[in-house]
This record gives structure tokens, sequence and C-alpha cells, in this order.
């Protein structure tokens, strides 16, 4: 990978929507708060990691208003994931947490209406935020931590070729007890191969 052009680097100007194969990854507003609500009401999507699941879509409202107003502030950029064609529902949200400029890293979170599952809907969208973030940030490496029983995300950043960097043990604590917790990164040599 080259620099990218510095007049190209990303600066929380224009909401940058990305498209794939099958996905548009879009801005949320707060019309999606239903579509944010299926996926975060479920206890399937949030068991691991974040947090205990939504029982009113004005939990859903906020979330949206949080991210949006961390896109405001330049500290969070976080997509709304759908289906191209079809009524543009989101069905998922992608994107990163924080955005350390110094070190050139920055930490993705995703989750995905359970509906989706195993179709390769995340690695698609996954992709397309890497490949962003590699060129419009200029990132050197990005990170990301996952529950080490979360079969499926730990499959999916490995499909991703990020590689484990170890366990922080008993890191957090929900419904009752200690969860461990795995990081993982992909850095931009790695990618670039
Ligand atoms: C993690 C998650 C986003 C995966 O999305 P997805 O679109 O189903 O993933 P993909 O279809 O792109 O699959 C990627 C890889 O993971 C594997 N995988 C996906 N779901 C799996 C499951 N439930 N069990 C085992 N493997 C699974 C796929 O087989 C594939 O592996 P392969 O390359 O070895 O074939 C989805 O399961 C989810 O939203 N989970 C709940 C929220 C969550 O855990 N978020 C991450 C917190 S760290």
């Amino acid at each position: 990978l080259g620099e990218p052009y510095l007049t190209d680097l990303f600066d929380f100007g224009e909401f940058p929507t990305l498209t794939t194969k099958r996905l548009i990854l879009r801005e949320l507003a707060l019309d999606d708060a239903p579509g944010v609500f299926a996926i975060r009401g479920d206890y399937q999507v949030t068991r691991y990691n974040t947090g205990p699941a939504y029982t009113h879509v004005d939990q859903a409202r906020r979330l949206i208003q949080s991210i949006r107003d961390g896109y405001v502030r330049g500290d969070e950029l976080r997509w709304g994931i759908a289906l191209k064609g079809a009524d543009q529902r989101v069905i998922g949200m992608a994107g990163f947490n924080y955005w350390h400029r110094t070190d050139r890293r920055a930490s993705i979170g995703y989750d995905l209406a359970r509906a989706h599952w195993q179709q390769g809907i995340m690695s698609e969208a996954l992709r397309a935020v890497i490949d962003f973030g590699f060129t419009r940030m200029n990132l050197n490496r990005i990170e990301a931590d996952c529950t080490v029983e979360n079969e499926a995300s730990t499959r999916l950043l490995l499909h991703l070729g990020f590689q484990p960097e170890g366990i922080q043990r008993e890191q957090y604590f929900e419904e009752g007890r200690f969860w461990d917790l795995r990081l993982f990164a992909l850095l931009r040599r790695e990618y670039s191969r």
C-alpha cells in the first residue's frame, strides 16, 4: 500500500458511504432505531460483550444518537449495514470505536442480525471497513477484541487475517461471572501481502 494522497485523508466531513457486491454501508439515522433494536434486542447478538440485550427501542435511538455525536466529534466512525436493493433496512453495524492518530491505530466492532449470520455478510462488510481504514485513514494497525467463547467472531477475525495477540484473563464481569477477552490485530504490512 502506498501512502494516501493527503488531500484524500478522511477528515470526518461528508459521511463516507461504502458499497460492496451485496451491501451498502451507510450513515445511521434515528429512523433506523427499529432495525437497530431488532439487532441489539436479541440476546444471541448481545451475549458477548455489548451489555444486556435492549428491552426498549429508545435504547436503540440513544445508541444511534451517540454514534452520530461521536462522528461529529471526530472520534467514532460506525456504519449501518444494509442489503443493496431491498428496503435498505439496517441489518448490522460495523466500524471504528476509536482512532489513535499518532499511533495510526483504530479498533473495530461489529454485529449483525441473526437472520443474516453465516452468509459471508460480515466478512464482506469488514473487508470494506478495513480497506477504508488502511487507505483513507492511513492506519498501520487495526485492533479487535473478542470474548474467548465467541466462536463466530473469532472465526471471522481469523478469516480476515487478524492475528491473535493474547488473552486478557477475566477482563470483564457480566451475567454473574468474569469473561476472558482475546486481542487480535491486523497490520498494514500483513494486509498488503
Ligand atoms: C460475529 C458475526 C458478526 C459473524 O458474522 P457472519 O456474517 O455470520 O460471518 P461470516 O458469514 O462472514 O463468517 C466468517 C467466518 O466465521 C465463521 N462463522 C460465522 N458464524 C459462525 C458460528 N456461529 N459458528 C462457527 N463459525 C462461524 C464462518 O464459517 C466463517 O468462517 P470460515 O472462513 O472458516 O468459513 C455474527 O455472528 C454476529 O453478529 N454475532 C453476534 C455479535 C458479535 O459477537 N459481535 C462481535 C463481538 S466481538
